[in-house]
C-alpha cells in the first residue's frame, strides 16, 4: 500500500552536462517502471537544467538540502521556495554527511523538515547510528533522538509529507550494507516510534527508505522487508545502468 521510493543522492558529483546526460540515459530504462517514486538529487547547480530534461516523464528532483528561511541576508544559502521554483519535489534533510561535515544538528534539521514543508516539498529526513554507536549498543536510542528531535512539531497531516531515511553511517559508501535483517529491524523500530508519536494511521502511510551501499545484488532483499519501502541510493546512483537496475527492483 506504500508506494516504494528509489531516490539517487549524487552528492558532490557530475557538472550539468554529465548530470543531464545521466538523466536522458536514465529516462528510457525506467520509462515503463510502474509504482516507484523515482526521484534524483544533482548539485544545486545543475537542478533547474536536470528539472528541464526530466520534464513530462516520470522521474522527480531533489536537492539534498536546504536552508530554513525564505530569504534574507543569508549569503550562500538556498531557500526551499527557490528548491520549488528550480523544480523540486523532494529534499534530502540531515544526511549524515552534512551532520558530519557542516554541524547539522536534530535542531537544523527540525528547522529545514518544517521550512521544506511549508514550501510543498516532500521531505527525505535521514537518520542514522555510527559504527561505534552501533558497537555501543547506542542505534536505537541515537534513532529515537533523532526522530523525536527532527521531526518535533509536526503533525500526523504533515507526516505525509516526510520520507524517513534510514543510514547506518558505517553503511555509506563502504560498501559494507548492513543485512536484511539488521535493517529491517531499525525500520520496524522507527515505525513504531512513528506510531507512538504520530498515530498509527499515520505511521501505516509512511516511506521508510534504507541508505548505505544499496547496490542491484542487494535490493531485492532489502524490499522484500515488510518495513523497507525504498532505498536512498549513492554510489550506484552515478550510473544509468545500475540505477536503473535498483529502481527496477521488483521486475
Ligand atoms: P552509498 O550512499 O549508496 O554510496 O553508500 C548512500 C547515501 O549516502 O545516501
Amino acid at each position: 500500500m506504500r508506494t516504494p521510493v528509489i531516490a539517487g543522492n549524487w552528492k558532490l558529483f557530475k557538472t550539468i552536462g554529465e548530470a543531464t546526460a545521466l538523466v536522458n540515459e536514465l529516462k528510457p530504462l525506467v520509462a515503463r517502471t510502474r509504482n516507484v517514486e523515482i526521484v534524483v538529487a544533482p548539485v544545486f547547480t545543475a537542478l533547474s537544467r536536470v528539472f528541464d530534461a526530466v520534464a513530462g516523464s516520470n522521474i522527480n528532483l531533489a536537492a539534498q538540502n536546504c536552508y530554513w528561511e525564505e530569504e534574507g541576508a543569508f549569503t550562500g544559502e538556498v531557500a526551499p521556495k527557490l528548491l520549488k521554483d528550480a523544480g523540486c519535489s523532494h529534499v534530502i534533510i540531515g544526511h549524515s554527511e552534512r551532520r558530519q561535515y557542516f554541524g547539522e544538528s536534530d535542531a537544523t534539521v527540525n528547522r529545514k523538515a518544517k521550512a521544506a514543508i511549508a514550501a510543498g516539498l516532500t521531505a527525505i529526513v535521514c537518520v542514522g547510528e555510527t559504527l561505534a554507536e552501533r558497537e555501543s549498543e547506542k542505534t536505537f536510542s541515537i534513532i529515537e533522538s533523532q526522530i523525536e528531535s527532527g521531526l518535533e512539531g509536526l503533525s500526523a497531516e504533515v507526516l505525509a509529507n516526510v520520507i524517513i531515511a534510514y543510514e547506518p553511517v558505517w553503511a555509506i559508501g563502504t560498501g559494507k550494507t548492513a543485512s536484511d535483517e539488521q535493517a529491517q529491524e531499525v525500520h520496524s523500530f522507527i515505525r513504531h516510534l512513528l506510531a507512538r508519536l504520530f498515530g498509527q494511521a499515520a505511521a501505516d502511510a509512511v516511506r521508510i527508505l534504507y541508505g548505505g551501499s544499496v547496490k542491484p545484488d542487494n535490493v531485492k532483499g532489502l524490499m522484500a522487508k515488510p518495513d523497507i519501502d525504498g532505498a536512498l541510493v549513492g554510489g550506484a546512483s552515478l550510473k544509468a545502468e545500475s540505477f536503473a537496475a535498483i529502481v527496477n527492483f521488483g521486475l
